[in-house]
């Protein structure tokens, strides 16, 4: 097929990308660079620098690269800083998703595989979370997603657009061949904070709370190998072209692993003894998400194939090899 990849130079998107020229998709990618990295991004792979509120330029390129279908990874994603900066992830995703939705509407590109996240949700109390759950976000990023989620549904009514929404729990680890990995600026992901200790990067890694109604007090997160994840996305383009419908799934693996856990697997992995200090909660964190894939099990045929260790020792691979991310790649 020929894709459009919104967001192909960030970390989930250009291990998507990588993936799916491997598999023989053509691929065009549209990222303004704020958060991704042109290093990133396969060099087979056709680069846009532009912006998805930029709607003149997506249907100039939709029209050009005479695209079949969409990929939507274009988005703020930071749930600490959307509770602080609101209004930037409402204008970024949402206005940048509707910008998305009518370039497409008017270029006749009908199907799309939305990023979504396990943020719609918010906080409850019986694990594993199914698709069925209530939404409550409990943060702005979420909200914007669930916002997202509810225009491509309705543009489905209007217009026949399919969508498919991927529900992501916690993505990390890198590819395993070490080219790609995960590159933020400021990162704040658990895992790569983790690994900047054993990296000499920072003395210990602040546990965020250990109040939380968990085994050990610490927040508990459903963590998905990037691999696994983009084979999702596979399955879900071939979804749209076979069955032309609808659809959101879950992608997480149905086991959860506390902050502490995560701590615990990286000292052994890395052979250092990674000091943590406990710290204040960060606003907007709900204590335990943990998904159940049994949905994408059933239609998709998907499954997670790799565990907590292949996440952490992928992502340990990356960051030795690229101890400055991509910036400090010469
Ligand atoms: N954490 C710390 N110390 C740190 C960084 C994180 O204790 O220095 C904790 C967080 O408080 C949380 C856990 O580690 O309890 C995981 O935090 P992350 O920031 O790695 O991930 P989140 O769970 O906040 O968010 C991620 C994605 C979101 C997505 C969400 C869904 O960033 O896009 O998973 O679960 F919505």
């Amino acid at each position: 097929m020929r894709l459009l990849v919104l967001g192909g130079a960030g970390y989930i998107g250009s291990h998507f990308v990588k993936k799916a020229i491997e598999v023989g998709h053509q691929v065009v990618v549209i990222d303004n660079l704020i958060n991704g990295h042109i290093e990133a991004v396969d060099s087979s792979a056709i680069f846009v620098k532009g912006d998805i509120l930029d709607k003149n330029l997506l249907e100039s390129v939709m029209k050009k690269h005479e695209i079949d279908a969409c990929v939507h990874f274009a988005a703020f994603s930071l749930v600490g800083e959307s509770m602080s900066v609101p209004n930037k992830y409402f204008y970024n995703n949402v206005t940048g998703t509707l910008s998305l939705l009518e370039a497409m509407e008017k270029c006749g590109v009908r199907k799309i595989v939305f990023s979504s996240s396990a943020a719609v949700y918010g906080s409850h109390k019986e694990m594993p979370i199914t698709e069925e759950y209530q939404h409550i976000p409990t943060n702005p990023y979420g909200e914007t997603k669930l916002q997202m989620e509810k225009m491509m549904h309705w543009a489905d009514k209007a217009y026949g657009m399919k969508y498919v929404s991927l529900r992501y729990f916690n993505v990390a680890g890198a590819s395993l061949d070490g080219s790609i990995g995960e590159d933020h600026n400021p990162e704040t992901h658990l895992i790569p904070i983790v690994l900047q200790v054993p990296l000499n990067k920072r003395p210990f890694i602040t546990i965020f709370g250990n109040d939380y109604d968990t085994i050990d007090g610490t927040c508990i997160r459903d963590y998905i190998h990037i691999d696994d994840l983009v084979d999702a996305h596979l399955r879900a383009l071939q979804y749209l072209v076979t069955k032309n419908v609808s659809n959101i799934f879950n992608l997480g693996t149905e086991k959860g692993y506390s902050n502490l856990e995560i701590v615990e697997v990286a000292r052994k992995l890395t052979k250092h003894p990674i000091p943590i200090k406990i710290g204040e909660r960060r606003p907007g964190d709900p204590d335990k998400l943990v998904a159940s894939f049994k949905k994408a099990y059933t239609i998709l045929g998907w499954k997670p194939t790799k565990g907590i260790e292949e996440i952490i020792s992928s992502a340990w691979g990356f960051h030795k090899t690229h101890p400055e991310g991509f910036g400090g790649k010469k």
